[in-house]
């Protein structure tokens, strides 16, 4: 007998894995890798949440809490979504749970059966495409449109009965595209004129750069079809906190408690008092993080062009995507064993002639990184 559920063996290997693993033994066979493949901020938590978080624990703050998330900070993101993003939510349309990675499942969890469809716009991050299947959907994809990664009406084509949800992301991990009015209106018409749900994944919201960010949960009707994702691991560089948040209408947030008590029950309760202060407190900290990856993205995507590289519009997130000639895994290859440098090839984004650089990374490791490319050129 198979050990192994169908289910799990039907999910792919990250591409990134060979690259990463390479990069990891080389590493540890004293290689100075320069590592350009990760995906989180390279600041430490600041420290007034961490503050938060030692006296919440001095105070016993150490007992279950609602499996839906402290009250506390689920008043605290209501007013923040009504605030920044114009979507009226109340607390008990929100759920939050271990980072915004475990929000997605579980939206998954609840809303699909199987043979339900689940629209996916590509290039798209990693762990999507794994949550359908997990849930027991059939992901199906589109590509966004590759001169401007904003939506066009090739989605329409992808649109079946069997369409449930349509997942996208703005700001772009791994594009570092901000889809614009035009394009959010057209996912809404999409999903209203087909009665689809959106699951709209906005955690690089607050790293933007002269651009709008819009929340499709504030127009129309589609706060009664929207799934808004969003957390604390890019804005706040808390990554390792695992403390992510999900609206949704109620009927929706009342399945994914159901699958929250039986799994995680919910995040650490101390954690969550770091969520409140996150949210409550002095948003300066967001504010220099957001410009000093201005900067660095200044400097990436300007020396990238000299070097006659295409890259997509580096509006948001931390990420320059990067137009190459050739096989993108090829390349990340020949720069990780040349130039000792690793960045993730797009073929695992389900973009193929593309690679991700990460400038969550020190000015002067950026340089240096540049420098190595530009020579084995
Ligand atoms: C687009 C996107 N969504 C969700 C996540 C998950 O974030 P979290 O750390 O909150 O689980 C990531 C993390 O890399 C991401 O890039």
């Amino acid at each position: 007998m198979r050990r192994l559920s169908e289910k799990i063996l039907q999910i792919p290997a990250s591409a990134t894995i060979e690259i990463t693993d390479k990069a990891r033994r080389m590493k540890a066979e004293g290689k100075d890798v320069i590592s350009l493949s990760i995906g989180e901020p390279d600041f430490d938590t600041p420290a007034h949440i961490t503050e938060a978080c030692i006296e919440a624990l001095k105070c016993g703050k150490t007992h279950y809490e609602a499996s839906q998330g402290l009250f506390e900070l689920r008043e605290a993101i209501s007013d923040k979504l009504k605030r920044e993003n114009s979507i009226t939510a109340d607390p008990s349309e929100i759920v939050v749970a271990c980072g915004a990675k475990n929000n997605i499942s579980e939206a998954m969890e609840a809303c699909l059966n199987p043979g339900d469809e689940v629209l996916i716009l590509d290039p798209s991050w990693v762990s999507y495409e794994p949550a359908v299947l997990m849930a027991g959907g059939k992901p199906i994809h589109n590509s966004l449109n590759q001169k401007d990664f904003q939506a066009d009406d090739t989605i329409l084509e992808k649109v079946s009965k069997n369409t449930k949800m349509l997942v996208f992301n703005t700001p772009s991990n791994p594009t570092g595209a901000v889809l614009n009015r035009d394009s959010v209106t057209l996912l809404k018409d999409i999903c209203e004129d087909n009665d689809i749900i959106a699951l709209s994944d906005e955690i690089y919201e607050k790293l933007i750069y002269d651009k709008e960010h819009i929340s499709i949960a504030s127009m129309g009707d589609m706060h009664e079809r929207t799934i808004t994702i969003n957390g604390f691991s890019k804005a706040y560089a808390m990554t390792g906190w695992r403390l992510g948040y999900a609206h949704a209408p109620l009927e929706i947030t009342k399945a994914m408690t159901k699958v929250q008590q039986h799994t995680i029950s919910h995040p650490a309760s101390f954690a969550m008092w770091g969520g409140v202060a996150a949210l409550k407190g002095d948003q300066t900290c967001v504010e220099n993080m957001r410009q000093e990856f201005d900067r660095r993205r200044r400097y990436l995507t300007g020396a990238l062009s000299d070097m006659g590289y295409k890259t997509a519009p580096a509006d948001g997130a931390f990420y320059a995507f990067v137009k190459v000639d050739g096989d993108d895994m090829e390349i990340c290859n020949e720069w990780l064993e040349k130039a000792l440098v690793a960045a993730t090839p797009g073929t695992a984004f389900n973009a193929s002639g593309w690679i991700r650089i990460s400038y969550a990374a020190g000015m002067d490791t950026l340089k240096e990184a540049v420098r190595r490319i530009d020579k084995i050129k």
